[in-house]
């Protein structure tokens, strides 16, 4: 049967009603890859995942959410829809407001948002709004407008994106047979890991403390499925640490810019989370981002953008230091494509060769590169 999303897959675990029509664009069932080669290069002994959610519609685990924000919204009888965002979540409501034929209103800070992402908002038809500010201002901004005016907020403060987001736990699951020793991801407003927990909690069939944060949400088919949770492991960037260093960032900078965010709404779910798991917050620095973002790409051939990249670059961190302990089964969610920004991959890689369209010029250059010869084997 055709796959139909993750509302038609998940529907008793999740708040929609048998009938409720969904919003959807086939979101969900996203490859769990095995890092094959990354162990051996680095002589680390760990089971490695890569849950790529930028294999979403839009390229970003938003579509999980966003599916079930604009189904519910549809389902009421909104006519238009708003977000504050880094990117990911503007052009996921971008999308899945064109698809539900609602008015889409997006805040984003000017030019700091990845082209990709700036350019799937527009194409969508969205309304974008470049504020002279940050994310954080966005997002105070879109609260008190959702206060005045009849459009829905679609940020991880509305409940439903979150309960859709949880089904990527759902999916580990299946895909492992059981869940990971550890799950690590970037962590931006934190709505992301309280909603990977949620989903591991009900699988476990266990409460957690993060659920009480969405007003008018329950447990949805708790089910025991899984013997035990997984550990959670989030990093934030380290000019974007707020829930690391245990206050708010003025000024956040990184070049993660998804996730340059200083004071996250889902701060206090996101503790809750950590602290049930047993597991912590820590940060990495630009530079590791981007090196492991490069080295992900060159020995896997899977392309994520930079605040995704840092869920691999945490884990090698922790894996150096003995935190995850050896023999760990880790997954990392890789929350979106490398293809939302495509400037700073551009900007971090070799330039082309440029050559006349001539065969002995690119026999040489081509000759000079093959495996095995001087120029490769350094
Ligand atoms: N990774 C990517 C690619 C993101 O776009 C985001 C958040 C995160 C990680 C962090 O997830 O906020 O749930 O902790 N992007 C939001 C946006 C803020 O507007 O697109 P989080």
């Amino acid at each position: 049967m055709n796959y139909t999303g993750i509302i038609d897959k998940y529907r008793d675990r999740l708040p929609v009603a048998p009938r409720t029509k969904a919003v959807t664009l086939n979101e969900g069932a996203t490859p769990l890859v095995e890092l094959v080669n990354l162990p051996r290069v680095l002589r680390r002994d760990v089971r490695l995942f890569a849950k790529f959610d930028g294999l979403n519609p839009t390229g970003s685990f938003k579509d999980r959410g966003m599916t079930m924000a604009v189904t519910r919204a549809a389902e009421e009888g909104a006519r238009a829809i708003i977000c504050a965002s880094t990117g990911n979540t503007s052009a996921a409501a971008a999308a899945y407001a064109a698809r539900a034929g609602m008015a889409c209103f997006v805040l984003i800070p000017e030019g700091k948002i990845a082209l990709g992402k700036l350019s799937q908002a527009m194409m969508h038809g969205s309304v974008v709004l470049q504020i002279r500010g940050n994310f954080d201002d966005g997002m105070r901004l879109v609260q008190q407008i959702g206060a005045r005016l009849p459009v829905e907020i679609v940020n991880s403060i509305n409940p439903y994106r979150i309960q859709g987001q949880k089904t990527v736990a759902f999916e580990v699951i299946e895909a492992l047979g059981a869940p990971p020793d550890y799950h690590a991801l970037p962590v931006g407003n934190a709505g992301n890991i309280t909603a990977h927990w949620i989903g591991y909690s009900e699988s476990a069939g266990a409460q957690t403390a993060a659920l009480k944060v969405s007003p008018g949400m329950r447990d949805y088919g708790r089910r025991a499925i899984a013997d035990r949770r997984p550990v959670m492991v989030g990093y934030q960037a380290a000019g974007a640490a707020p829930i690391v260093r245990g206050r708010p960032v003025e000024n956040p900078e990184t070049v993660a810019t998804a996730i340059r965010i200083g004071n996250p709404v889902s701060w206090q779910q996101a503790l809750a989370a950590s602290r049930e798991s047993g597991g912590w917050f820590s940060e990495c620095t630009d530079q590791e981002i981007l090196r492991v973002q490069k080295l992900l790409a060159r020995s896997e051939g899977v392309f994520c953008e930079p605040a995704s990249a840092i869920a691999l670059a945490g884990v090698l961190q922790d894996l150096e230091i003995g935190r995850i302990g050896a023999g760990s089964t880790v997954v990392c969610t890789l929350t979106g494509h490398g293809l939302k920004d495509p400037d700073t991959a551009i900007a971090q890689s070799a330039k082309p060769l440029t050559v006349d369209a001539d065969l002995t010029a690119i026999e040489r250059l081509i000759s000079e590169r093959l495996p095995g010869t001087a120029a490769t084997s350094s």
